[in-house]
């Protein structure tokens, strides 16, 4: 049996004919670049986020870069945020000519641990920045708090938990603002690149809309410095039909996880996923924790299943980081994280046979006398290069 790290393609055949007729409709219409239908998806995100306003933008990257901006960060100042995350959290500090500074994260939730926070402000400290990572929102009341009797701005990286909740608030709601990607394999993807800012200030949600269009007001008025990082209308069109069935996909993403659970918890050598008190989970990756992961990643790549590592480097330890003179063991539970961690496959797409399979599999790896009631199918499993192992499909995860 073939388990794909995620399933782009049976999910596009599931909606193929609204994404068609939509795609059609730009066609016809030639709205390219922004236009009604990107204008129409902005109106349904914001208020899909409890939010007033939502900005479409060219990606996540690009979201959270523009929201910085538009909050006036720049040299001199320091923005916190974790090393436990994709590099483009810490790019959009730099992009904008910030320090970007560390906390570690929670040994649990593998998001920022908001006990650090305080010993980590100064007073050039301007903003903070939780990435609400696999799909699971940050301890945001800590931070909040924190926040705010420091005066910091707090943006929420969201970029991997559309639909995720805190005590009932929707990521990128509680903060400053929330910047989302809209990569292919995002729970809501794009079929190409796309990111988004949502924000209740409208001061802040009118800089970072200038800022995307070459700080222009109005055509050929350009207030400030600004950039091409309109939404195109492709991505506008195929994002609007996607988010209506973006609660029921992130259910089943939910319905999976537990599936997961049921199977594969009480198992000596494996580490689930915690879902926190405080947290609706959306599950955009689904990552456990093993002993001897490099032979666990081949076992699973032989027998056909997709699997990744989010991330093997700690941005601390990147090259690109290294100016920031932060070594190894300075902050263990990321480094800890990015030893051991492994992502199984997850999407709403995923059956209840390729679960079981799944788990199966790793049962059979990790006690190996043990026999389970179902046979594990032999299949001719491949190995491609890259930190993500993938059954067939071309695009996978940041
Ligand atoms: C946590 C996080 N932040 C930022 C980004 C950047 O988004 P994009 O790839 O759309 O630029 C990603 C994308 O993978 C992400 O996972």
């Amino acid at each position: 049996m073939k388990v794909p790290f995620l399933d782009l393609k049976t999910q596009y055949q599931s909606i193929s004919e609204e994404i068609d007729i939509a795609l059609r409709h730009v066609l016809n219409t030639t709205a390219f670049s922004g236009g009604p239908q990107v204008e129409r998806f902005e109106e349904q995100f914001a208020s899909f986020c409890q939010c007033k306003s939502a900005i479409g933008v060219g990606s996540g990257t690009e979201a959270l870069w523009l929201t910085l901006l538009a909050l006036g960060i720049g040299r001199g100042d320091e923005v916190i945020t974790v090393p436990n995350t994709f590099i483009a959290t810490v790019e959009a500090i730099s992009l904008c000519g910030a320090t970007p500074v560390f906390v570690d994260v929670d040994a649990q939730s593998y998001n920022m641990n908001p006990h650090l926070l305080k010993n980590a402000i100064t007073p050039r400290t301007k903003a903070v920045i939780p990435v609400h990572l696999y799909g699971q929102m940050a301890d945001m009341d800590p931070i909040m708090e924190i926040a705010g009797k420091h005066g910091l701005f707090v943006i929420e990286d969201a970029c991997q938990a559309h639909g995720a909740e805190y005590k009932g608030h929707r990521a990128g709601s509680m903060g400053d603002a929330g910047c989302f990607s809209f990569y292919p394999g995002k729970n809501l993807g794009a079929y190409g690149e796309a990111g988004g800012v949502v924000t209740n200030n409208p001061e802040l949600a009118a800089k970072v809309r200038m800022l995307r269009d070459h700080g222009q007001s109005r055509k050929y008025h350009h207030e400030v410095i600004g950039v091409n990082s309109r939404m195109d209308g492709f991505q506008g069109a195929v994002l609007g039909v996607k988010l209506k069935y973006l609660a029921i996909w992130n259910e089943a993403r939910r319905r999976n996880a537990q599936k997961y659970r049921e199977l594969l918890s009480g198992m000596d050598g494996l580490i689930l996923p915690r879902e926190m008190d405080y947290a609706r989970h959306v599950y955009h990756i689904f990552a456990v924790r093993v002993r001897n992961r490099s032979d666990f990643m081949t076992e699973l790549t032989e027998k056909g299943i997709g699997c990744g590592i989010h991330y093997p480097i700690p941005v601390h330890l990147q090259n690109a980081y290294a100016f920031l003179g932060k070594g190894a063991k300075s902050f263990p539970v990321t480094e800890e994280c990015a030893d051991d961690i492994v992502s199984l496959p997850m999407s709403p797409e995923l059956t209840g046979e390729q679960i079981e399979y799944v788990a199966d599999t790793v049962k059979r790896f990790l006690h190996p006398s043990v026999s389970s009631k179902r046979g594990v199918q032999k299949t001719e499993g491949h190995r491609m290069p890259g930190a993500v192992h993938q059954a067939e499909s071309l695009v996978t995860t940041n």
